[in-house]
């Protein structure tokens, strides 16, 4: 049997604005350890960058950063606070809209060798991945000391992978 959605089941997509930096902060704390994030030998200021923040009866359930540069449009973060109940998949719909409204002919993301609900996650949205980073986060920790030696599952966190969508 299935049931009909209440209200608190539904949730909205908005545009970050520059009084969420503080719970952004906490966020991009709570689940990456820092607000810098380190990819490709970059250092990224995750909460300087632009954002969306997914809503649910007034709380905030997801978020997602980009960047737009000369490369398209990268994924810097994007985390549901809510389990898997679509808050993901509505983030990803925003930053595409956002990415094509901006004229990128790519929407990208680097994630890593231990994440593999992120490349199901991905795969299964018509991302392919189109390059390996060999111990790029053993690099990385160089710049980023938090991040730790072992990922999701207990398995070694030492490459880089990028998946691209084209737009
Ligand atoms: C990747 C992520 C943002 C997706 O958000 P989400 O809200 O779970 O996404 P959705 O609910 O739209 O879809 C979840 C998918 O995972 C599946 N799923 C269900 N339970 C799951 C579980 N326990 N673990 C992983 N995936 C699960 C769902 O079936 C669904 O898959 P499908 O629709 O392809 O069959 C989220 O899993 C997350 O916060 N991950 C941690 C941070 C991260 O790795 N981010 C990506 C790199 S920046």
């Amino acid at each position: 049997m299935t049931t009909a959605p209440t209200a608190s089941d539904t949730f909205e997509i908005r545009d970050l604005t520059p009084e969420d930096k503080p719970w952004v902060q906490r966020v991009l704390n709570q689940y990456w350890a820092s607000t810098v994030q380190v990819s490709k030998g970059r250092k990224i200021q995750a909460d300087e960058l632009p954002g969306i923040v997914a809503v649910r009866a007034g709380d905030p359930v997801g978020l997602l950063t980009y960047q737009i540069t000369d490369e398209g449009c990268e994924i810097v973060t994007h985390n549901s606070l809510a389990g898997h109940g679509g808050v993901g998949s509505c983030l990803l719909a925003g930053v595409r809209t956002k990415a094509r409204e901006a004229g990128c002919e790519r929407l990208w993301l680097i994630t890593t060798n231990d994440n593999t609900p992120a490349l199901r996650f991905y795969q299964r949205r018509e991302f392919h991945i189109v390059d390996f980073y060999k111990d790029a986060v053993n690099e990385a920790r160089k710049i980023k000391s938090e991040i730790p030696d072992m990922g999701i599952d207990g398995i070694k966190l030492e490459h880089e992978l990028e998946l691209e969508y084209k737009l």
